[in-house]
């Protein structure tokens, strides 16, 4: 499916997403006190070596062509929807809403790894899943997950790192092989996520993956107590590989044909799994996975039966922050999660300029940023 083709099931425009759901924004104050340490890293304060949001941004667009009014990341995908129905089981861990509201609405979306708007879905390695829930005190949960289980480095600058490593080489057109046995030699964390890439099973479906959240969470109750907190979406559908053979003949779009063809069937659930860390498990880390022995707490069921295009649909100018969190959930001191939260903002504010919103961008966010 190219950005233009319709989705079975589309229906929803933007403005009637927003005029269903749109709720008073009483969640800002918190939002913004959460935005302050990514405002700080944005503006160069935080980084050491002045490694900057705009910077990172402008690495990602090295990676290939420029692709105009599209997400510098994960820029293939399409805008689904549904609603999240809370457990009750993790209104004991954190006091938002979300936790005890029975049903919950949600704008999501779903893509795959890199900048190509228009890439073959069998050849990214990462299925994501990003979501927006509004609940009904005001508040907003953003989260933008990924089919790995841990990040490929733990800080920004190996991030940047790796992008100035794998650019294409222009005598050759692919990454010159000695930059990047030098980025594995200074980020020996990689190495993980690569063997992670080379040897772990590809799902044969959006609807079968498991989405992690990697980035660890503060939660607190309302009793005052607090943990930290990763979490997965674990889809209920089972999982199919797609062997190598199937991949060279994949359809370039079989994911959104996929997903349109188990829409017309009936809705797709995921459950929202909690894994609290133990003392000493690290939280300010991505890259290290948690014992697999961590307890867990099945938080709820997320249920999407609406799949529509990006281009006009209501997930194309959201920017899904994964710091803008509802009372009870706060972010860690991961200095992913702030240089996350400020490239994010640089992408949106960049695309939403190309196709002629364009803000200046202290004011950037009215939807995008919500703040
Ligand atoms: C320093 C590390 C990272 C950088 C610089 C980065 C950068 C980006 C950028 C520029 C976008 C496009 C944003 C937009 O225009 O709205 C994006 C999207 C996304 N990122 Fe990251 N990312 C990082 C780490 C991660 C991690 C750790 C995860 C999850 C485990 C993740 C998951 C996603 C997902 C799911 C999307 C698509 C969101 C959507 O559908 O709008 N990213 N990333």
């Amino acid at each position: 499916m190219t950005q233009n083709t319709p989705l079975a099931v589309a229906s929803a425009t933007p403005s009637a997403w927003l005029r269903r759901h749109a709720l008073p924004l009483t969640g800002i104050g918190a939002i913004a006190a959460l935005a302050a340490a990514a405002f700080a890293w944005t503006a160069g304060w935080i980084g050491g070596d002045r490694l900057t949001a705009q910077r990172m941004t402008d690495t990602l667009e090295a990676g290939g062509p420029p692709h105009p009014g599209f997400r510098r990341a994960h820029s293939k995908g399409v805008c689904v929807s549904g609603v999240f129905r809370s457990s009750g089981q993790a209104a004991a861990l954190s006091s938002a809403r979300v936790f005890t509201q029975a049903q919950t609405p949600v704008l999501g979306r779903l893509s795959i790894g890199g900048g190509d708007p228009h890439g073959a879905d069998a050849k990214a390695r990462v299925r994501s899943m990003a979501l927006l829930l509004r609940t009904d005190d005001g508040q907003q949960w953003r989260t933008a997950m990924n089919s790995f289980p841990f990040f490929v480095v733990a800080t920004p600058e190996g991030f940047q790192a790796q992008g100035l490593a794998s650019r294409p080489d222009p005598a050759t057109g692919k990454p010159d092989p000695a930059r990047m046995a030098a980025f594995l030699q200074r980020y020996p964390e990689a190495a993980k996520f690569q063997q992670w890439a080379k040897t772990a099973p590809w799902s044969n479906s959006w609807a079968n993956t498991r989405y992690n959240g990697v980035n660890a969470f503060r939660f607190t109750a309302a009793d005052g107590s607090s943990r930290f907190v990763r979490w997965s979406m674990r889809p209920q559908a089972p999982f199919e590989a797609l062997s190598a053979a199937q991949r060279e003949m994949a359809d370039a779009d079989f994911l959104s044909e996929d997903l349109a063809a188990r829409l017309a069937r009936g809705p797709l659930r995921w459950d929202l799994v909690l894994s609290i860390a133990a003392p000493g498990d690290p939280v300010d880390d991505p890259s290290q996975p948690w014992p697999a022995q961590r307890p867990e707490v099945v938080a709820g069921t997320l249920e999407l039966d609406h799949a529509e295009p990006q281009a006009g649909g209501p997930c194309r100018d959201l920017n899904y922050d994964p710091l803008i969190l509802p009372t009870g959930i706060a972010g860690s001191n991961d200095p992913i999660l702030a240089a996350r939260s400020a490239v994010y903002s640089q992408s949106f504010n960049r695309r939403e300029r190309e196709i002629g919103h364009g803000r200046a961008p202290a004011a950037a966010g009215a939807d995008g940023g919500a703040r």
